[in-house]
């Protein structure tokens, strides 16, 4: 793209825009989203812009959520969060909840939802209840979240978190959104503000989807 800059009416110069596409690959575009359960600007993200792009497009994505942002794990097997004890409990919750869901998909954005929007309930209540609603067994669910040592959860949450949370190559952000595991300032920011969007172009752009006149 090139646009003519001008300056005092008459000194113009021409400019370069790369702009960052957002691709579709395989006919999916994958989409890793880094939480932690306390997150005032995840619950909007995942409410008002993954929640409702997932609704119309949800079978071109492919999803993935980290509830691991700004969370540490120690060689001791403790964890340090964001927001204190409650985070740490939901966020060990979720990625439980969300491995017993790794097969279905439709089944993890439900749940996160859950989670992100109205009580909140494992953040603010110490609940299972979205946990309920996809009909997992608490029993399992709660041996799960009290017992990390059995499992490498942590360390899978852990370690899908550096890279976007990296200060300096990452996006340091919660939440951050990854798009095809390329980390793009552009295209996060765009995620955060008009996702539905976004999608929309790089699906209309590709043949094989009926997906077109999309909103800017
Ligand atoms: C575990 O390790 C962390 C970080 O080194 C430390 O802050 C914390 O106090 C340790 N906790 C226990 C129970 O040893
Ligand atoms: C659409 O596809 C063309 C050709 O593959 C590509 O050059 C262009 O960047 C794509 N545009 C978008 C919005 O993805």
């Amino acid at each position: 793209m090139a646009y003519n800059i001008c300056f005092l009416f008459f000194l113009c110069i021409t400019v370069s825009v790369i702009a960052s596409e957002l691709e579709v690959i395989n006919g999916k575009i994958k989409i890793t989203t880094v939480t932690t359960a306390g997150c005032i600007h995840t619950v909007n993200f995942i409410g008002e812009q993954l929640a409702p792009t997932y609704a119309i497009y949800g079978e071109y994505l492919d999803i993935h959520f980290v509830p691991w942002g700004r969370t540490q794990w120690h060689e001791n097997g403790t964890i340090t969060c964001q927001f204190l004890q409650n985070d740490c409990w939901a966020n060990r919750l979720q990625r439980c909840v969300l491995n017993f869901l790794k097969d279905d998909q439709d089944a993890q954005m439900r749940y996160m939802n859950c989670e992100f929007t109205g009580t909140r309930p494992a953040f603010f209540h110490g609940s299972y209840v979205c946990a309920q609603r996809e009909g997992l067994s608490l029993v399992d669910v709660d041996y799960c979240l009290k017992n990390p040592e059995l499992d490498n959860l942590d360390r899978i949450a852990q370690e899908a978190s550096v890279a976007p949370m990296d200060p300096d190559t990452g996006l340091n952000a919660v939440p951050a959104v990854v798009f095809n595991d390329v980390i793009d300032p552009v295209l996060y920011t765009q995620a955060r503000n008009r996702l539905e969007s976004l999608v929309c172009f790089a699906l209309a752009n590709i043949t094989g989807t009926d997906v077109s006149f999309c909103p800017v």
